[in-house]
């Protein structure tokens, strides 16, 4: 039986997409210091690891991660449904179901993007999963694969979810060759194609479709915006990370910790993760001075001298003081 969902109280306009091996923990505390109003991903769990792995390696979180969607890989309903529900109990504001990778691993466990090409299927897990949770069951998803007609087999697929009670769907607006290309190419060279996604959007306005995909700077943002529920950054934000308190700020009207003050909470953070190496938190914040005077030294400090098996935050508050004073003295 379809479960109608009740819309719940997270504002979607900004989300910063599921990336693995990126948007691991350390990567979404720092992403929420920029972005105190985005909705943040985890990186791709698969059902079955949630099922038979460690969970507080896998699933761990901090409340102030929150608005946080966990998401999921899978194709088993069962399986979708148990992992739901365990996940269910832990935090998480919102389940999201891929549909959208490409990888070679993923295909061979018939998850991710190929299951665009049965519908039927993902309906069946969505509906297992939402009758584990009364969080949002939502879907990441192309505008196709293959030589699938991009028209009429998004329409079939979103028609299809929408019947099975999805009501929010995050779209990557190019389709996925499984044949031939690596999974980072599926990430550039199919076409974008943003005029598909805005049809699915006028033809469905019950519906919420966030655009994602190549969207990298504040103003084609927000002229995108409008036509959509919201939109999701996945590369830009992870590589000019202030990108998102600029978005946060146009978007919500808050703005997020400034560069610096970003860099002083990561440090305390580091020092609170003293058990990690540093490096494990500090790669994810190699960009925060992109296209700053400190710029290089900053990726230096963190990438090189970080991996020297440091511990703690003092690298990271003595690089963001002289990456301050070197911006200083140029500017005057
Ligand atoms: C390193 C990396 C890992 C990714 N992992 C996932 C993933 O686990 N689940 C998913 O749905 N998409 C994944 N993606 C795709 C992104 O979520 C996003 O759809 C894609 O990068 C397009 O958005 P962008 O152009 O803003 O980066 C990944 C992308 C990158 C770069």
């Amino acid at each position: 039986m379809t479960k109608i969902q009740l819309s719940d109280a997270i504002d979607r306009r900004l989300s910063v997409a599921p990336m693995m091996d990126w948007t691991n923990r350390h990567c979404r505390f720092f992403h929420r210091l920029l972005a105190p109003d985005a909705l943040l991903f985890t990186e791709m769990i698969t059902a079955e690891a949630v099922l038979h792995g460690d969970l507080e390696t896998l699933l761990g979180h901090d409340p102030a991660e929150y608005p946080l969607a966990l998401q999921l890989g899978g194709s088993s309903p069962d399986r979708l449904a148990n992992a739901t529900r365990i996940a269910a109990t832990l935090g998480f504001q919102e389940i999201n179901l891929n549909v959208g990778c490409p990888s070679d691993r993923v295909q061979s466990g018939r998850f991710g993007a190929c299951l665009m090409a049965d519908p039927n299927l993902v309906a069946d897990c969505v509906i297992a999963m939402q009758a584990e949770t009364d969080l949002p069951v939502t879907i990441k998803c192309r505008i196709g694969i293959d030589d699938m007609d991009e028209e009429v087999g998004l329409d079939m697929f979103v028609d299809t979810l929408s019947a099975a009670g999805v009501q929010i769907f995050y779209l990557h607006a190019r389709k996925a060759w499984l044949r031939g290309l690596s999974p980072k190419e599926n990430r550039d060279i199919p076409p974008l194609n943003y005029a598909r996604a805005r049809r699915l959007a006028v033809r469905r306005p019950d519906l919420m479709i966030h655009l994602n995909g190549g969207l990298a700077d504040a103003a084609t943002i927000m002229t995108e915006l409008p036509d959509f529920a919201g939109v999701m950054l996945g590369r830009a934000a992870y590589k000019t990370p202030m990108l998102l308190a600029d978005l946060n700020d146009s978007i919500f009207g808050r703005a997020g910790k400034t560069r610096f003050e970003a860099a002083m909470a990561m440090a305390d953070y580091a020092d609170a993760m003293e058990e990690i190496p540093l490096h494990a938190v500090t790669r994810h914040m190699l960009g925060l001075y992109a296209s700053q005077r400190g710029a290089r030294y900053w990726r230096r400090m963190l990438s090189e001298e970080a991996r020297q098996d440091r511990r703690g935050g003092t690298l990271i508050r003595e690089t963001a003081v002289a990456c301050e004073e070197m911006a200083r003295s140029w500017a005057a």
